[in-house]
């Protein structure tokens, strides 16, 4: 039996948690850059599972992979040795130029390993973190992130964190100490409603925590495989962090997320667990970064980004960010995201910015379709 929205929506309210402030839609099919919810009725998709479904929903490409590996084999846990996820650390070694990777479930987890490593491979405790970031909500992950509605119910957080102005160089020197393991940055502040640094800043940063002998950790869960016009926001900027978080496009809607790293390693059992880079997500994340470095779909980002910003403008709103990750102005948020439910167009909130995160393949017709929805709501 097929539910209605309604229920769908009286089922979620008596059985799950009420954590989520959730939009009244409940989706039950993808294809490419749209989404259908119970009703019938067809989205474009401009949230992607906020930046996740970057090769749009149900890619043939990913579902092959899934549906093969699948009828091969699930899961054996991380005593035993699997194909999959050896070519997958191969693959991710090869294109980012980091030395080895351990495979972790999402974003925050990736956070997580960031931190257990950057406290072993320096021996020293702090991190540096920068106002505004967002690295996660485990309690190590939370501890490096700014918003105080995330952290405060929560405390005592990890201790040895900081916080620093982000996009000052002078604030993050000065913050630098004998006892600073590591800084972990953002290269464009997504949460906080795409904040982009100056050009300049995070090279600035490297060279910072060179001279000290820091480690840098380049969060790129949300940035990574193509989303800001280039592979990876540090090849972009022409830096080598010590340290990369991934997720979200990573397995293309499939959880899985990679710590990257070079330099140093854990020594046996200090991290793990259960699920960690399993054959199955390892076959889809294979297959969807394959299909994103082989269409190279950063440069379809950056030219549909830098389309869809100037269309943008030519509304008259103001908007900010790189490749397909946009910020839009507005100046009441959540009813602007509400309005362009009703027109049939998915959009991730941020306070008043409104994010535009749709899937990298996306063509000229997509953002033109996304432009004749916002012009009707504004
Ligand atoms: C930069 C960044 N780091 C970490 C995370 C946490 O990832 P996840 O939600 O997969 O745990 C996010 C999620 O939005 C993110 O944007």
């Amino acid at each position: 039996m097929k539910f209605t929205p309604e229920q769908v929506f009286k089922l979620e309210a008596k059985y799950h948690s009420q954590v989520f402030g959730r939009f009244p839609v409940a989706l039950v099919k993808g294809k490419g850059p749209y989404v259908w919810d119970a009703s019938g009725k067809k989205y474009l998709d401009f949230f992607a599972g906020i930046a996740v479904v970057s090769l749009g929903h149900c890619h043939p490409k990913v579902v092959s992979a899934l549906k093969k590996q699948a009828e091969t084999l699930w899961h054996v846990s991380n005593w035993y040795y699997t194909q999959p996820q050896a070519e997958l650390a191969e693959l991710l070694c090869k294109l980012t130029g980091m030395e080895k990777v351990f495979f972790t479930n999402d974003g925050t987890e990736s956070t997580e390993c960031a931190i257990k490593l950057a406290r072993k491979a320096s021996g020293k405790k702090e991190i540096i973190a920068f106002k505004n970031s967002f690295h996660g909500r485990t309690m190590g992950a939370l501890s490096l992130t700014w918003a105080e509605k995330y952290r405060k119910p929560f405390e005592p957080l990890v201790p040895g964190m900081k916080f620093v102005d982000y996009n000052n160089l002078s604030a993050l020197e000065q913050a630098l100490t004998s006892e600073t393991a590591a800084v972990i940055v953002g290269p464009i502040q997504g949460e906080a409603g795409v904040l982009v640094p100056d050009p300049g800043y995070l090279k600035g940063v490297r060279e910072l925590t060179e001279k000290k002998g820091v480690l840098m950790i380049m969060d790129e869960c949300q940035t990574g495989f193509g989303r800001t016009g280039d592979m990876f926001a540090f090849k972009g900027e022409g830096i080598m962090p010590d340290m990369i978080c991934l997720a979200k496009a990573l397995g293309n809607g499939f959880p899985i997320g990679a710590t990257l790293f070079r330099g140093f390693d854990f020594e046996r059992g200090q991290h793990g667990g259960t699920f960690l880079g399993g054959p199955l997500a390892c076959a889809v994340a294979k297959a969807t970064v394959e299909t994103i470095v082989k269409e190279k779909l950063h440069l379809n980002a950056r030219k549909q980004g830098a389309y869809l910003m100037k269309e943008v403008s030519g509304l008259g709103l103001k908007c900010r960010g790189k490749g397909l990750m946009v910020g839009l102005e507005t100046t009441d948020g959540r009813k602007t995201i509400e309005k362009l439910i009703k027109e049939g167009v998915l959009t991730v909130p941020s306070g008043n910015t409104v994010r535009l995160l749709p899937p990298l393949n996306i063509g000229r017709k997509h953002v033109d379709e996304f432009i004749n929805h916002l012009a009707k709501i504004i």
